[in-house]
């Protein structure tokens, strides 16, 4: 499965590179004033659906453009055919196919693709988490005043009462750094990766996190959602991290008002 997963996400990259820094106005389409939607992402996952539906006709399918919408009990492709969209619309190579394979509410394999960065993540949890073939692990970073760490904002953060800038702040002055790539998918590579020593995000959907959450497990990482518990993968809110940090990190973050 890990192999046809991994064919499937280059095949949408190529699409997506090919697309890339070439699209029209007329291929640009907005689903809210700041979440945009083009071309690419909607035969990117046309391409995802077809390919995962002939491998795996017993599948269900879950993707971000409508492709499918299952949410059973049984395995289920959780499918984000292009996670970074406005960087992809603005020339910005940070964004990627992010796929996951989701059983009895878990992931239990993942492939974060980025085509034009040349990075492809992969992992299963208890089977290792790979970076192209090089196996990969979270950081040893003990220390919140030496780790890098990572968020995003929700398309609508002019209308929510938890808009995550109070968070930045905060972390801003405790860490190393904050970044905010603009690809959730590729957040939690990174973290899987060592790169980042943790991630944060509020208003997630499960195509965003799935596939690179499988990831993050498989490297020795650990998630949680802001309430500590386990409710990560459809409860909207999300915290991961390389284990050692994890309690210091969910500390530091306000508590949920409105989510
Ligand atoms: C978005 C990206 C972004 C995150 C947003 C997501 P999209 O996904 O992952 O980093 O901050 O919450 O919606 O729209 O590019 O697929
Ligand atoms: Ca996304
Ligand atoms: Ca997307």
């Amino acid at each position: 499965m890990i192999d046809t997963a991994l064919e499937v996400a280059r095949e949408a990259g190529d699409l997506l590179l090919e697309r890339f820094g070439r699209l029209t106005g007329a291929e640009i389409a907005r689903k809210g004033p700041r979440d945009l939607v083009t071309a690419a992402d909607r035969d990117a996952e046309a391409l995802i659906a077809r390919r995962l539906r002939e491998a795996f006709p017993d599948h269900g399918l879950l993707a971000e453009e409508g492709a499918g919408a299952d949410h059973g009990d049984g395995p289920v492709w959780v499918v984000d055919p292009l996670d970074g969209t406005t960087n992809f619309v603005h020339g910005i190579p940070a964004f990627c196919v992010s796929l996951a394979l989701v059983e009895g509410g878990r992931p239990v394999l993942g492939v974060v693709h980025a085509p034009a960065l040349r990075q492809t993540f992969w992992g299963a949890p208890g089977q290792g988490a790979y970076e192209g073939d090089r196996p990969i692990s979270v950081s040893v970073t003990p220390m919140l005043s030496e780790a890098l760490v990572a968020t995003g904002f929700a398309y609508d953060i002019d209308r929510l009462a938890d808009d995550n800038l109070d968070n930045l702040a905060h972390l801003a002055r405790r860490t190393r750094g904050v970044r905010r790539i603009g690809s959730a998918a590729l957040d939690l590579a990174y973290v899987a990766s060592g790169r980042f020593d943790a991630y944060w995000e509020l208003y997630l959907h499960p195509w965003d996190v799935a596939g690179g959450a499988a990831i993050v497990l498989a490297a020795g990482g650990r998630i949680t959602d802001f309430r500590g518990g386990d409710d990560w993968l459809f409860g909207k809110h999300l915290i991961a991290s390389n284990g050692m940090l994890h309690d210091e990190v969910r500390r530091n973050l306000q508590p949920l008002k409105n989510l």
